[in-house]
């Protein structure tokens, strides 16, 4: 992960550095630091822990320069201390990295018996050593990049300060994203468009192999062989989002309450409001030919997925493939070209995910991509692009762009349910008619159970372990009930298929954990009931999550019974989704944990 930033500018850039970083700290907030060259001479701040950190001591410690680079780091080298801290020095040359060297260790011997010595266990001060050597050994700066690059091998964003050249920064891509803004008399760089939205919305993105030479007034490109390449300009739309908390305390409340207008967006894209249809979508994926689908994804994207699923096998009876990507194009899955794969990813940059696809490609396979980032790699290499239209989400815990991507497979299923003839367009109305239902639907379960969710977290902080259940749609909803709650307030929570308790995890239960049910009225409900029961029986504390039919059906007694409207089956998950949301959110705000920064985590995972 780590996001990197770069500005060759005209006046001074430290703030602005640090600036363009807080919009990245999403991609990891283990360390972070800025390398300026003022008055020829390199110079760097860099503090542990969150950017904060790193503001303070610019505070007390200015750097001047209208030129450099900065980094927000999410470590996998070597511990997240300030000596691990990007920018990387070595003899006037400062990097700093996102991704992975694979070859770093090979390389670091080799630096080592040439006399070189290390001061951070990263592999990226092997990029900075390496530079150093080969202009040590004569090579002109150009030069000595490109024979760096060929030398390296993995995953990279890279930005470069030579300290002998104020007036330039050198970048490569090859993996992570690379975006670079065109300003006047100035030039950026960054890990992706929302970095660079205060200052430019004309950006061009590199691609794999590319490598660029970035001056005040412009920038020149070049592909692995050295070869002058144009990459073209385009107008972001990410300026066109004001990313702040408004009134809510964090980025996930004010997500989780964003939901009723995003989905609404998205709705609007994919639904005929006045017919009742879902609109003609991007075609080159042809649902009435293909023989089946495979999906890939991971975390909270993952178990869109899994729901989405359920919605393809039962409207468009389109047998489904799903495996978290980490694990997909190790199955060997004996995938027909006829089929298609979709892959989801909010960020449209996630490592794993990528893989799986270019995995596909290769196998011939048609790609669709539900992504958040219209302008991410995943998107650009797709064949067809269904974006979810969530806007930025900043908190680390998806929770909007979920119930987006919920929303856009369900759009996806009916269609291809038309397109197969599996659903006549009398069901199609209906179905698309209870979608629209949703923004409606949302608001009112927001305001209503918002004082219930709160008062229930505070039980709920004082468990260690949490068992959350569903069945049909709702055991992928209860996997990320589960996943919400550890990812935020660190309690451990599993999710199961409620059919599954008693083929193990009934062993856990007893009065110091409890049960989080998730059953709407539905066909499936009778039997997540028997499995209520189960849990009861054996002193288990349940946390019932229903709708008022559901509620009156049951005559057991809970700790607490959240009573949701009666919805219609397509739309349960998103609606149920949000209890689920707010009870993790709550929980974690009463522990007083870092809600929109969780430890260890990142957002956009470009590592595998
Ligand atoms: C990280 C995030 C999760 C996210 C997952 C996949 O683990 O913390 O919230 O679901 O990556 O990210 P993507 O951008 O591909 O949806």
């Amino acid at each position: 992960m780590c996001g990197i930033v770069g500005i060759v500018g005209n006046t001074p850039v430290a703030e602005r550095l640090v600036q363009a970083l807080k919009r990245l700290e999403y991609r990891g907030y283990d360390s972070a630091g800025v390398a300026t060259i003022h008055d020829g001479r390199l110079e760097r701040r860099r503090a542990e822990g969150k950017l904060v950190n790193l503001a303070h001591k610019l505070d007390a410690e200015p750097l001047a320069g209208t030129i450099g680079i900065a980094h927000t780091r999410w470590a996998t080298h070597g511990a997240p201390t300030e000596n691990n801290a990007h920018p990387h020095f070595t003899d006037g040359v400062a990097v700093v990295h996102n991704g992975i060297i694979e070859n770093f260790s090979e390389i670091k011997e080799d630096l080592k018996a040439a006399g070189a010595t290390f001061s951070s266990q990263t592999d990226t001060e092997v990029v900075a050593q390496l530079l150093a050597m080969l202009l040590r050994a004569g090579l002109g700066r150009r030069e000595a990049m490109h024979a760096m690059l060929q030398r390296v091998r993995g995953a990279y964003a890279l930005a470069v300060l030579f300290q002998d050249d104020p007036s330039t920064i050198m970048a490569a891509r090859n993996g992570p994203p690379l975006a670079i803004g065109y300003g006047e008399g100035e030039m950026f760089l960054g890990s992706d468009a929302i970095a660079l939205s205060p200052f430019t919305n004309r950006i061009s993105y590199l691609v794999d192999g590319d490598w660029a030479i970035l001056g005040r007034e412009g920038v020149h490109i070049f592909d692995m062989q050295g070869e002058p390449v144009q990459r073209p300009q385009q107008i972001a739309s990410a300026t066109a989002f004001l990313v702040d908390k408004g009134n809510h305390r964090h980025f996930m409340e004010k997500e989780i309450y964003e939901q009723p207008e995003v989905i609404s967006h998205a709705l609007g894209h994919y639904v005929d409001l006045l017919e009742n249809q879902i609109r003609p979508l991007d075609d080159a994926i042809d649902f009435a030919r293909i023989s089946g689908l495979a999906i890939s994804a991971c975390g909270t994207a993952y178990l869109a997925g899994m729901v989405g699923k359920y919605w393809f096998e039962r409207y468009a009876r389109l047998p489904v493939e799903i495996d978290v990507a980490s694990e997909f194009r190790y199955r060997d899955i004996p995938l027909s070209p006829s089929a298609a794969a979709l892959f989801i990813s909010q960020s449209g940059e996630t490592a794993d995910t990528l893989a799986s696809l270019r995995y596909c490609k290769e196998l011939g396979l048609k790609i669709g991509a539900v992504v958040n980032v219209r302008e991410s790699t995943i998107a650009r290499e797709a064949d067809a692009v269904f974006p979810i239209l969530a806007g930025p989400e900043i908190g680390v815990a998806s929770t909007k762009a979920f119930t987006c991507q919920l929303t856009v497979l369900a759009a996806l299923a009916i269609r291809a349910g038309r397109a197969r003839g599996t659903i006549t367009s009398e069901q199609e109305r209906e179905l698309t008619g209870h979608l629209a239902e949703m923004p409606r639907i949302m608001s009112a379960v927001l305001n209503d159970i918002q004082p219930a969710m709160e008062l229930l977290a505070r039980d709920l902080s004082k468990y260690k372990d949490v068992l959350y259940l569903g069945r049909g749609p709702s055991f992928p909803l209860a996997m990320e009930g589960a996943l919400k709650l550890k990812e935020i307030s660190y309690i451990h929570a599993e999710g199961y298929a409620a059919g599954e308790l008693k083929h193990g995890p009934i062993a856990l239960i007893d009065e110091n954990m409890p049960v989080i049910v998730i059953a709407p009225h539905d066909r499936f409900f009778d039997k997540t009931i028997s499995n209520m029961q189960e849990v009861a029986a054996r002193g288990g504390k349940v946390i019932f999550i229903t709708d008022a039919a559901g509620a009156s059906a049951s005559n057991l007694e809970t700790l607490k019974t959240i009573v949701l409207p009666h919805v219609s089956e397509i739309i349960a998950p998103m609606i149920f989704s949000l209890p689920i949301q707010l009870l993790a959110y709550h929980t974690a705000v009463f522990m007083g944990t870092d809600v929109d920064q969780p430890r260890n985590l990142a957002k956009s995972v470009t590592v595998e």
